[in-house]
């Protein structure tokens, strides 16, 4: 039984409970904008306690030099989506969160929580998703409930990951299989490294991070989901990304370039106006970083393997014009087109922008985009995927 009403931008669930006796009798309820967010409970065996906890999220603070540059170039480059992409943007009440399972975990339990819930698999058995990645399960829920993250408990894996759910996507578009050498060039926390393992059991799968304190997050998530036998598969390395592809050259079936970017969500929410100039600074140096970055993950990947290009950016600088400039310079080198593949079999979940600026007639050939959009909340994020000739 559950009551829904509409308030303010965002739908409000008033109040949740399952119909089956205690103890997987659960009250879950979401708030908008203000007052606490009720948060599900799960007790040691991972069923849900009949209890729940209220937490006073803090507000907030937006930065308003970041929000006018995103209007001035947004509302140029996305047309009508941005208004409704924006106000999803300014408003954090209203973002889902993907759970991702995993599979070196009994998770017969979470999934029947999860189902009782109103959660449902995003990736259904459609045919040109479902045979690289039979193992990967994400559920996703129609309104903007969080799933609790699990405690660290030494010893024991945990069983899920919370993401945004459009981040699976460049791990779809790698298409990796057993026995593959894959590298996660720009790897930390090492969320797409985890989808990737999920995904299938690759020979070698290269985690390389540079940043010291975002390797050891990196390093803690590996082992707090990943069990021995994998582990040993796994190396954690520190390279600049831009020179690895000359140091390991040709070496990889696949390589992830999940470049820094200015990632729209965070960015928003700078805590001080000098946070935010430094941080639009920063914005006008990254598609030179991000082009050497994937210059790199091209020599890395041998003769027929494939790179994929991703960030969680909407800004076209960073995302094809970004792929574009590396085409140019780089015969040996094809996109492929993802619309077929990915955008048009997840179109119910996810909102690919219909067309890139400046490319006529092939909008889709340099890479898809995922708009956030209200209900369907996941993105940004571009995915471009480049093949290098045999
Ligand atoms: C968008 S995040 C990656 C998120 C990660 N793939 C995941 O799914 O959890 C980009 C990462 O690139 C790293 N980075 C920054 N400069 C880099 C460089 N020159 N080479 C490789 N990685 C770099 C950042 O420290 C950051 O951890």
């Amino acid at each position: 039984m559950f009551t829904i009403q509409q308030s303010c931008s965002a739908w409000r669930i008033i109040c949740f409970k399952t119909t089956k006796p205690t103890p997987t009798a659960v009250w879950w309820s979401v708030k908008c904008h203000t007052g606490p967010e009720v948060v599900l409970q799960l007790n040691e065996q991972g069923a849900p306690h009949n209890q729940v906890t209220k937490r006073h999220r803090k507000e907030r603070s937006l930065c308003q030099q970041v929000l006018e540059r995103f209007d001035q170039q947004y509302s140029q480059e996305l047309g009508d989506l941005w208004p409704s992409a924006r106000a999803v943007l300014l408003d954090p009440h209203s973002w889902q969160y993907g759970v991702m399972l995993n599979r070196f975990t009994t998770v017969t339990g979470i999934t029947q929580i999860l189902q009782s819930q109103g959660f449902s698999t995003l990736l259904p058995q459609t045919p040109s998703l479902s045979s690289p990645r039979p193992t990967l399960q994400c559920y996703i829920h129609p309104y903007p409930l969080r799933f609790p993250s699990q405690a660290h408990r030494p010893g024991q894996l945990k069983q899920y990951y919370l993401l945004n759910a459009a981040s699976l996507l460049p791990v779809l578009a790698l298409q990796i299989r057993d026995g593959e050498k894959v590298l996660d060039l720009c790897s930390a926390p090492g969320g797409k490294a985890l989808a990737i393992t999920q995904c299938a059991t690759p020979a070698l799968l290269c985690c390389n991070e540079p940043d010291p304190h975002r390797r050891d997050w990196l390093s803690k998530t590996l082992e707090s989901f990943l069990p021995q036998s994998l582990i040993s598969r796994v190396i954690v390395s520190a390279q600049d990304g831009r020179s690895f592809g000359q140091s390991e050259a040709g070496t990889y079936d696949k390589v992830l370039v999940d470049a820094p970017c200015s990632n729209d969500r965070s960015w928003l929410y700078s805590c001080s106006s000098q946070q935010g100039e430094q941080r639009l600074k920063e914005r006008a140096r990254l598609p030179a970083l991000q082009t050497q970055l994937l210059r790199s993950a091209l020599s890395a990947v041998r003769p027929g393997g494939a790179v994929v290009y991703s960030t969680c950016t909407l800004s076209s600088s960073e995302n094809c014009a970004v792929v574009e400039t590396v085409l140019n310079d780089c015969p040996e080198a094809d996109p492929e087109d993802l619309w077929e593949e990915i955008a048009i079999p997840l179109a119910k979940y996810f909102t690919f922008s219909p067309a890139h600026p400046g490319h006529g007639q092939t909008p889709h050939k340099l890479g898809i985009l995922v708009v956030p959009q209200p209900g369907k909340t996941w993105g940004p994020m571009f995915l471009s995927r480049i093949r290098r000739r045999k």
